[in-house]
């Protein structure tokens, strides 16, 4: 049977705990608790039932560190600061402590967008060789998008930066799709879209690896729970990024 969960020091380097090296010794040292025990290197970990602490501390809410989700709406950019004076997301969260946009949304892109000071996490998520996922909602003109057009979507794409990587892309109703890509080039589903003879019509980002909030209101943030942070973590060592040393 395929063993479980990812494992701790990989899901802890992505946490920015340092290399996976140095969170095998982490490990090894005995500082490292899961559940109440003190882990041993190979041990795996799942984020939706396991306590993990590090010196006591529970990971995911290092001291200091915040993680926002922001359902950004339409109009507003994703920069710190906009010289056209436009809304900017970081004004939709606390100014304290500072904070900073993982990627980006386009202006006229709306849903979720994670805020954090984690510059660790940010770095893995947003790189483009991590493949953490993301999906995407979208309304195209032009109706139905026909057999071969949703084909070359999931098949990859010639945009003038290269070809586009497979994507999972489904039509629950005509001209509306739902597509799934871990590559976060600029405006790629726009163009990807566009590509196959449909320009979009609206862009909405539902989902970030594990990450997603029906009920967050376009506008409206909450911090990550921990286990959201864990599970984030889990995403980018599963897509095999390797953290810096
Ligand atoms: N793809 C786009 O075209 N725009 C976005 O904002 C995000 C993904």
């Amino acid at each position: 049977m395929a063993e479980e969960g990812e494992r701790l020091q990989k899901v802890l380097a992505a946490l920015g705990f340092g290399s996976r090296r140095a969170c095998e010794v982490l490990i090894a040292e005995g500082r490292v608790v899961v559940n109440g025990t003190v882990a041993v290197l190979g041990a795996r970990v799942q984020p939706e039932t396991d306590q993990v602490t590090v010196d006591g501390a529970p990971v995911g809410v290092r001291p200091g560190l915040v993680h926002y989700l922001v359902n950004k709406p339409r109009g507003v950019v994703t920069t710190a600061s906009d010289p056209q004076g436009r809304p900017t997301v970081v004004e939709l969260v606390p100014d304290e402590p500072r904070v900073f946009p993982v990627g980006r949304l386009d202006l006229d892109t709306e849903g979720l967008i994670l805020l954090t000071n984690d510059g660790t996490l940010a770095n893995a998520i947003a790189h483009p060789s991590t493949g953490v996922e993301k999906e995407y909602l979208v309304e195209v003109h032009g109706g139905r998008v026909s057999p071969s057009g949703l084909r070359h979507l999931r098949e990859g794409v010639e945009l003038e930066d290269g070809r586009t990587a497979p994507a999972r892309v489904t039509q629950p109703s005509p001209g509306v799709l739902r597509i799934t890509i871990h590559e976060g080039r600029n405006r790629q589903v726009r163009r990807m879209c566009s590509a196959v003879g449909h320009e979009v019509r609206r862009l909405v980002r539902v989902r970030i690896g594990p990450i997603s909030d029906r009920r967050l209101a376009p506008g409206d943030w909450r911090e990550l729970l921990s286990d959201e942070v864990i599970a984030l973590g889990q995403a980018v060592a599963a897509s095999g990024y390797a953290q810096p040393t």
